[in-house]
C-alpha cells in the first residue's frame, strides 16, 4: 500500500495512473472501523484505483478539545487498510499541506440543508466539511467518491456543495453499517462503557418502530411516540427526533404523497453523542 504525505507526494502518484482507469476517493478523518471499510470495498469494485484520506478537518470542529481528542490510530488504519485487497494508497496530510497559510472554511449556500439537525447548534460545522471535500475533490480529481449514509446530511450537503462548484466527481452515497445489536458503528462507540453500549441497540430499535408507525400514522405522532420511549430509558437523553424529506431535510409535521422521507436521531449516552438515521418509504 502507498503512504502519500504531500499534494507532491499526491500528485506524482497521480500520474503513475491509467488515463482510463477509475480513481475513487474514500475521505476519512482515520480511527477506521468496518464502516468505513465499507465504503472502501465498495470503491474497490467500481475503480482501478481508490485513494483513501485520513485527516482530522480543524475547520469542522467548533470545539478545540473536540478536535484534540479526537482518536488517532494512523498504524491500526493502515493495517487494517492493507487487510483489504486492491490497488489503495492513503493520503494522509498534515493541517499547513492542506490549509496552507490559515485553515479557515469557504462560506457556502447550501440552501438551509446545513442549519438544521447536525447543523443547528454547530455554526460553520457544514461549511468547515464542505471546504475540506471541495479540497481533496479539486486536488484528488476523483471520477468517484464515496460517503456513508450514516452521516446522511453530510451526504446530501456534500451533494450540494459539488452541484454549486460544479464539481464533475460523482458523489456516492453507502448504506450504514451496524453491529450486531444494530447500533451504527461509529468510533465513538469504543467510549461507550459495554453496559451501556448494548442498551444503545434502543436507538435503531425506535428507529425500526418509528418506521412501522410511520406506515400508518402521523409524523407528529411518530415523534411524539418517540419521545416518550426514550422516557423511559434514562441512561439515554433524546437531543432530537426528526423526520424530514430526504432532499429538503427540512423537519416536517406532515406527510405529503410521492415524497421520500428518512427519521434523523442524536441521543447522548453519558456525554456520548450517537447520530443514526433510517429510510422511512
Ligand atoms: P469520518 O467520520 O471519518 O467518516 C468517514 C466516512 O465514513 C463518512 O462518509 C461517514 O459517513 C462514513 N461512515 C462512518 N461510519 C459509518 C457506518 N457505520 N456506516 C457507513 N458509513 C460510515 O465524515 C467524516 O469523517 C468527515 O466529515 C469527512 C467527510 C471525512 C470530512 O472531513
Amino acid at each position: 500500500m502507498v503512504l502519500l504525505k504531500t499534494k507532491k507526494e499526491l500528485s506524482e502518484y497521480l500520474n503513475t495512473l491509467g488515463e482510463n482507469e477509475k480513481l475513487g476517493l474514500v475521505p476519512t478523518m482515520g480511527a477506521l472501523h468496518q464502516g468505513h471499510m465499507s465504503l472502501v470495498s465498495k470503491a474497490i469494485s467500481e475503480n482501478e484505483y481508490v485513494i483513501v484520506s485520513v485527516f482530522v478537518n480543524p475547520t469542522q470542529f467548533n470545539n478545540q478539545e473536540d478536535l484534540e481528542k479526537y482518536p488517532k490510530t494512523l498504524k491500526a488504519d493502515m493495517t487494517l487498510l492493507s487487510s483489504i485487497s486492491g490497488q489503495t494508497a492513503v493520503f494522509v496530510p498534515s493541517v499547513k499541506e492542506i490549509y496552507e497559510k490559515s485553515a479557515v472554511p469557504n462560506t457556502y449556500d447550501f440552501d438551509g440543508l446545513d442549519t438544521v439537525m447536525e447543523g443547528e447548534f454547530r455554526d460553520d460545522h457544514f461549511n468547515g466539511v464542505g471546504t475540506i471535500v471541495e479540497l481533496l475533490l479539486r486536488i484528488v480529481k476523483p471520477d468517484n467518491a464515496y460517503f456513508g449514509e450514516k452521516d446522511f446530511q453530510q451526504l446530501q450537503i456534500i451533494r450540494k456543495m459539488v452541484q454549486l462548484q460544479n464539481i464533475s466527481t460523482t458523489i456516492v452515497g453507502c448504506p450504514i453499517v451496524r453491529e450486531k445489536s444494530g447500533l451504527a458503528m461509529s468510533s465513538r462507540n469504543e467510549r461507550l462503557p459495554k453496559k451501556i453500549r448494548k442498551k444503545a441497540a434502543i436507538i435503531y430499535k425506535v428507529l425500526l418502530s418509528a418506521k412501522t408507525k410511520f406506515g400508518m400514522k402521523s409524523a407528529v405522532f411518530v415523534r411524539e411516540w418517540v419521545q416518550q420511549e426514550f422516557k423511559k430509558h434514562t441512561d439515554f437523553k433524546l437531543e432530537y427526533f426528526e423526520i424530514a424529506a430526504i432532499d429538503t431535510l427540512t423537519p416536517i409535521l406532515e406527510k405529503q404523497k410521492n415524497v421520500k422521507y428518512r427519521a434523523f436521531i442524536a441521543v447522548y449516552a453519558n456525554e456520548v453523542r450517537l447520530i443514526d438515521n433510517i429510510a422511512l418509504n
